[in-house]
């Protein structure tokens, strides 16, 4: 079975036709998906979609482009979404220095914040990086490192950052960009992560493997990164699938058919 440990189908990229695709997983060996809070909007839509397909399951935090309009009393509103049964983790939250849409200061603040949520709830995190990587190094080692375990999403930092991330007990989401003819870093990073410390993702719609890159990207398109990661790994695309399956329902804390 396929986990998707972080996608976006609340996006209005998949208004026309979300339910029809999502009726296609089951068919396609796509066991769970974890749909990412990224907008408080987008909290609220993962937990409708959570609510709705027994197969999806709900991240709950504000991405760093949007943490702007976070205040206290929407922070108390986020610790209640934490509790509730179909939530698996706190993210997507961290640090984005490529677009830039909030100050610095802004952003670790509330990065902080929702870290320190994670660690009150006791739920596992998924981190959002993007150039930004020694500031979130530095805000994971000091603020969360040893508590409650996590993902870090389209990981796109070095191959040592990704050694250093694994030692601290995180484990390592790859997704379409592996499958990129010119990533070679990537494709370093997944040779020198252990097995037992990838998980798989889309990040749906954004970021679809070759040879669907630019397109709208879905869990369908897994077996393609799955693919590439055996490529590397030496390995058949069977025995990458089974581990990352399991490697997600360990980090995500899933037992038996259900998550806790
Ligand atoms: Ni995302």
């Amino acid at each position: 079975m396929i986990f998707d440990t972080h996608a976006h189908y609340d996006d209005e990229a998949f208004d026309e036709d979300r339910e029809e695709l999502l009726s296609q997983m089951a068919g396609a060996k796509v066991g769970a998906i974890v749909n990412m809070g990224a907008s408080l909007a987008g909290v609220e839509r993962s937990q409708q979609l959570a609510a709705r397909y027994p197969f999806i399951y709900a991240g709950v935090g504000v991405h760093p482009d949007e943490v702007g309009s976070l205040d206290e009393e929407k922070l108390r509103g986020l610790y209640e979404l934490c509790r509730s049964p179909k939530t698996v983790t706190v993210g997507e939250i961290g640090l984005d220095y490529y677009w830039d849409r909030e100050n610095h200061d802004t952003q670790k603040q509330w990065f902080v914040r929702q870290l320190q949520m994670a660690k009150d709830v006791d739920l596992p995190v998924n981190i959002h990086s993007r150039d930004a990587a020694q500031d979130t190094f530095d805000i994971m080692k000091t603020e969360h490192a040893g508590t409650t375990g996590g993902i870090i999403h389209c990981f796109s930092a070095s191959a040592q950052m990704a050694r250093e991330y694994v030692k601290l007990g995180y484990y390592i989401g790859v997704g379409g960009v592996v499958t990129f003819k010119n990533a070679r870093v990537m494709k370093e990073v997944v040779a020198e992560v252990p097995m037992d410390h990838i998980v798989i993702e889309t990040d749906c719609p954004y970021l679809a493997p070759a040879p669907h890159r630019g397109k709208r990207n879905s869990s369908l398109y897994l077996p393609l990164v799955i693919e590439a990661i055996a490529g590397i790994k030496g390995l058949s695309p069977q025995e990458v699938e089974k581990i990352t399956w399991e490697n997600a329902r360990r980090v995500y804390r899933f037992s038996g058919n259900i998550p806790l």
